[in-house]
């Protein structure tokens, strides 16, 4: 590998592996893929947006390196991680010949890497499967910590499991031709690692504003390598998020959860949703005086200056209360959030007012 790669070792016993981060990756991924799991098939599962941009080099390295490949392209968008897409896709495992000699190789972003990781979880009662994630969303968080699964109509991510990856190979030259909506939505999920994790991440944000917006590579590189450092601890610690460890990473979930249900998927792209959670969580955190208004104001000025939405949709507030309720990670309908207690440190809150909430999203 290249000198500007960074190797980030998530440790979990057997199951532990490498992502490798860097720039002009792709091209690499079939030595990757087989130094890591010495397979011999392959069956890259990629969208109808990537599969030309980044699945087919992909493809080609695999050939390169002598493997057998399949490739199994799903429809971009969300409405994919449905039962009958995973229908679909396990006749094409069994149509491809695949066995445990196998593996799938997820090349996409969220929506690719949880479906994917699905098939692979449950094809064959489990094979290896390895993530090359190609949007940011992806590359600092859901291609990292084994979350895989689809959605039933009404409930996000209701149906899954907790399947590691073999490997999780990064290419940070992707981020290039990430439609900046989307580029932005991602970097709500950087600040999020700041404010929950690492204060002096969050001023390496607040000091390299243009470098973000104009994602300048060692910039770029360094962003993502922290954020799976970070999230590398944090899913050692908590695999399977038993211990309230890995919740941290939920902050401002519970709101964007809400705001994403009750607006309609799509309306928002999950990092926008996320902006403007992290905001409300934080002004919870002020009503119950965990925080000073400065820790507010600074995830105010930070997210603005990265192009990011900050205000509550106009939906009513109740509704967005219920549905906070009937979050797959309420306990009994009691409302649970991660609040700061200072920047770099969350904790998980139960039990809150639901007028404190109320306050909270009216800003
Ligand atoms: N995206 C939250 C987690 O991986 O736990």
């Amino acid at each position: 590998m290249a000198t500007d790669t960074t190797t980030v070792h998530v440790a979990l016993s057997e199951r532990s592996y490498d992502i490798e981060i860097g720039p002009r990756l792709l091209p690499e991924a079939g030595r990757f893929i087989v130094e890591r799991t010495g397979c011999s098939h392959a069956v890259v599962v990629t969208d109808s947006n990537v599969e030309s941009l980044h699945g087919q080099r992909v493809v080609e390295s695999l050939e390169r390196a002598g493997i057998r490949v399949d490739i199994a392209t799903v429809p971009a968008g969300e409405s994919t991680k449905s039962t009958s897409h995973v229908d679909e896709l396990w006749r094409l495992m069994l149509e491809f010949a695949a066995d445990r000699k196998s593996i799938v190789a997820a090349v996409g972003g969220g929506v690719v890497g949880d479906l994917a990781g699905f098939i692979a979880a449950t094809y064959g009662r489990g094979i290896r499967f390895v993530q090359i994630p190609t949007t940011l969303l992806a590359q600092v968080d859901s291609s990292v910590g084994g979350k895989v699964g689809i959605n039933l109509p009404g409930a996000k991510n209701m149906v899954g499991a907790f399947w590691q990856p073999a490997a999780v190979l990064i290419d940070t030259d992707v981020l290039n031709t990430l439609p900046l909506r989307e580029y932005r939505s991602g970097l709500a999920e950087v600040v999020k690692y700041g404010v929950i994790l690492d204060s002096d991440f969050f001023k390496y944000l607040e000091d390299h504003i243009d470098g973000l917006n104009n994602r300048e590579p060692s910039v770029m590189r360094h962003i993502v390598a922290r954020c799976c450092e970070l999230k590398a601890q944090v899913v050692s610690a908590d695999e399977r998020e038993e211990t309230g460890l890995r919740a941290v990473l939920n902050y401002g979930h519970t709101f964007c959860h809400a705001i994403e249900a009750e607006t309609g998927y799509g309306t928002y792209l999950h990092g926008e949703a996320v902006a403007i959670g992290m905001l409300c969580a934080s002004r919870l955190a002020e009503a119950m005086g965990r925080i000073d208004a400065e820790l507010t104001r600074r995830q105010h000025a930070l997210l603005e200056a990265l192009g990011l939405p900050l205000t509550v949709p106009d939906v009513d507030h109740d509704v967005l209360i219920r549905a906070m309720q009937k979050d797959k990670k309420t306990e009994h309908g009691k409302l649970r959030f991660v609040l700061p207690t200072c920047l770099g440190h969350v904790e998980l809150v139960s039990g809150v007012p639901a007028d404190l909430v109320r306050a909270a999203l009216a800003g």
